[in-house]
């Protein structure tokens, strides 16, 4: 069966043909990041207005790598939420026009979801559960446990900024253009992590909540006081992590995780793999490079197994803002 998968959540337009739920023929990625580089994070108008220059060509970029016609596809699946509503809007309004031009079915995905999927389309058969999975992303920080594809329990999340944003934010901070996160990580590497004393949020009533608004505005008063930028990125960097780290062994432990699946943006960072590396021994899963970034391939290998499971969607469904994922 051939997916196309179409992604526009966010700042980046995405499609991909992928075969039966694993086989990547193509996956196509247009960004928009250079249009908010300016403004330290996404601007929404901009956004959307970029996704529907790059919609199109997108789409027919993955055809034609995957050297597929349209006639050869089967399903068409798309992320319908959580993200910008007018973002969203392109993505969707663009898969059901192609729906119906095409007589295929369509099938909603949810994004989040799809992120934690990414780790899991890449491994072996059966996967182990009962499993951890943590998202890490620009949007959303999410420990859930795994009970089995599409089944899930939320474990913790963020109460106000995303892992991938406070990265984002306090890499404005040291003058790093959006999005931060990578080149934070690199600035890191210079500095010493225990010059500067930052500590991440404790939520009351769930222990595996995460805060990290607090974090951000020390971050800022340390700058202030003339911290060595480096050291600040490297403190910042471990803080939020070593949060993850604690968190994740807190949830493994509890109901006995069988493996760790990890999605999302944030789990690019090569000192997060090394942390977790450190402190499990259960096997971890991050996604290759090409799927941990909102991506197409994702939403078209989730949307055969939701397709598997449940069959088409009706074409009366449209962006959602937020979602919950269980
Ligand atoms: O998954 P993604 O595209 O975001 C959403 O779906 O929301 O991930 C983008 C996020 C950005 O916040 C970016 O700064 C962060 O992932 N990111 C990183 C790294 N690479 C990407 N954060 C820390 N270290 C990295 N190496
Ligand atoms: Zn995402």
């Amino acid at each position: 069966m051939l997916v196309l998968g179409i992604e526009s959540t966010c700042d980046e337009t995405g499609a991909a043909v992928v075969e039966n739920g694993r086989k990547i023929l193509s996956n196509v990625i247009a960004s928009s990041a250079d249009l908010h580089a300016k403004y330290g994070g996404v601007f929404p108008e901009l956004a959307s207005r970029r996704h529907l220059e790059a919609i199109g060509p997108v789409v027919k970029k993955s055809l034609i790598d995957a050297a597929i016609e349209p006639k050869e596809i089967d399903l068409i699946a798309v992320a319908y939420g959580p993200g910008l509503v007018g973002s969203l809007l392109v993505g969707i309004e663009f898969a059901k026009g192609l729906s119906i031009a095409w007589q295929k079915p369509i099938v909603q995905v949810h994004h989040i979801e799809a992120h934690l999927y990414a780790a899991m389309m890449e491994v072996e058969l059966p996967l182990q559960l009962p499993a951890l999975g943590l998202v890490v992303s620009g949007g959303h920080t999410l420990l859930v446990k795994i009970l089995d594809v599409g089944s899930y329990e939320i474990i913790g999340s963020t109460i106000d900024d995303a892992a991938g944003e406070a990265f984002d934010k306090v890499g404005s901070m040291l003058n790093l253009p959006y999005p931060g996160g990578p080149l934070l990580e690199k600035m890191a590497e210079k500095g010493d992590s225990k010059k500067v004393l930052l500590t991440a949020g404790v939520v009351k009533n769930n222990p595996y909540n995460f805060s990290f608004s607090g974090l951000k505005t020390a971050a800022l008063y340390a700058l202030k006081k003339g911290v060595k930028m480096e050291d600040l990125a490297a403190s910042f960097q471990e803080t939020i992590l070593l949060d993850l780290v604690k968190k994740a062994k807190k949830a493994a432990l509890s109901f006995e995780a069988k493996a760790i699946f990890f999605g999302g943006g944030v789990c690019n960072n090569k000192r997060l793999k090394e942390l977790f590396k450190e402190n499990f021994t259960l096997p971890l899963y991050f996604p290759s490079p090409t799927l941990t970034l909102d991506n197409g391939a994702m939403i078209a290998a989730l949307g055969f197994e939701k397709y598997k499971a449940c069959g088409p969607s009706a074409l009366s469904f449209g962006p959602r803002a937020r979602i919950p994922i269980a």
